[in-house]
């Protein structure tokens, strides 16, 4: 314990992403049905305290950022909490770890200001589009302005950097791709574009709707000129300055993460844990690590049923048996790929 973990290829593990629900506010068609998707059981589902242990001893063994997302983490009732606890976390050097949060922005406005209070320090907000009416058809929410008022609250609050993500999706936003940047930029934002990855709980994925990285890129550059930003570490994103006449004045990048034809799992630090407490090694991983049975005394825990409580030791070695199995990428481009068995809503992004 106390050593950093480590996979059988050599990636240093930095970085715990937690969904705190699966339930969203939005229906975005390239996520899931209309109607939803049979959503976890309540019971199921990590309360704060648990989550907050479980980050502490991930804390403990060198992990530094956190980062919450859903499903829409902003509709956990106890959201402040759980930034609160985890916030008050050191690594083993004694430095604050950092709390991120990926959302929709839908409700920011109202729960902005107690999460800063509480030590959230970055924000990732998801936006594919400019135009309110295939905001509309996209997300099958009418509820546009309401992230156009989240982004704004964003802005106003001074986190920075802040960062919009925008899935690039051919025949749907393929046409507005440099609108979506002047947008970013106009609330003092970093764009990254995404390239789909086959993730929806539909298995509606279709590498040729797929807008490429090559795409985007030549998309921009009708635009702008863009010049390469070097030294990503282990960041998904790519990103590259803006220049060039007609490029807006100060210093603005673009960002793409082309997790798809450009993979950086050769640089993956990424661990991820599930709502209902299921650590994975991979967002693409086929099997997980049972921490909830193990906090709830139905595992190990020295056989005592009932227990309310297992050494913090079970947790730290069950966080390691996970990242030991990790494959070295996640294999969507090869022969026999098989999408996992839960949405991106599920596995937390
Ligand atoms: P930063 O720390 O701000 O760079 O955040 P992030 O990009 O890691 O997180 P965010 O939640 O904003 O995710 C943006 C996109 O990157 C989403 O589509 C995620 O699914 C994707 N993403 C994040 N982590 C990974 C990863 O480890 N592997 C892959 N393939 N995609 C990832
Ligand atoms: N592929 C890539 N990104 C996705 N997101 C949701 N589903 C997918 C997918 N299949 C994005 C969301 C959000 C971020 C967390 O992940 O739009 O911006
Ligand atoms: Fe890491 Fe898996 Fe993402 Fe690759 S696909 S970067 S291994 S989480």
């Amino acid at each position: 314990r106390g050593a950093p973990i480590v996979d059988g290829h050599g990636r240093v593990h930095r970085d715990l992403r937690i969904s705190l629900t699966d339930r969203c506010s939005l229906r975005c068609t390239y996520c899931m049905p209309e109607q939803g998707n049979e959503w976890l059981a309540r019971s199921s589902i990590l309360t704060t305290p648990e989550i907050v242990r479980i980050a502490g001893v991930a804390a403990e063994a060198g992990i530094s950022t956190f980062r919450l997302t859903g499903g829409e983490p902003l509709l956990r009732r106890d959201v402040v909490d759980v930034v609160r606890g985890i916030a008050a976390l050191r690594t083993p050097a004694g430095e604050p770890v950092q709390v991120a949060m990926t959302t929709n922005g839908i409700t920011l406005p109202q729960f902005l200001p107690a999460l800063i209070e509480a030590g959230l320090s970055r924000l990732n907000i998801s936006l594919d589009t400019v135009h309110p009416e295939r905001f509309r058809e996209l997300t099958r929410r009418d509820r546009f302005d309401d992230v156009m008022a989240g982004i704004a609250a964003a802005r106003a609050s001074g986190l920075r950097p802040l960062k919009i993500n925008t899935v690039a999706m051919r025949g749907v936003n393929d046409d507005e791709l440099p609108d979506l940047v002047a947008y970013a930029i106009s609330q003092d934002a970093q764009l990254r574009f995404i390239e789909q990855m086959p993730l929806d709980t539909g298995h509606t994925w279709d590498r040729e709707r797929m807008v490429t990285r090559e795409e985007i890129l030549a998309a921009l550059g009708e635009r702008w000129d863009l010049e390469p930003i070097p030294g990503r570490g282990g960041a998904p994103a790519e990103r590259w300055r803006l220049t060039g006449p007609g490029s807006p004045a100060g210093e603005h990048t673009v960002g793409v993460i082309a997790s798809v034809t450009a993979p950086f799992c050769g640089a993956c630090d990424r661990m991820r844990l599930t709502a209902d407490g299921q650590l994975r090694n991979c967002l693409f991983a086929r099997g997980e690590y049972d921490l909830v049975a193990l906090l709830r005394g139905r595992q190990g825990a020295g056989g005592e049923a009932g227990h309310d409580g297992v050494d913090d030791a079970l947790i730290d070695a069950q966080l390691r048996a996970c990242i030991d199995a990790k494959l070295p990428g996640h294999g969507i481009n090869d022969p026999g790929f098989l999408q996992p068995d839960r949405g991106m809503n599920a596995i937390g992004g």
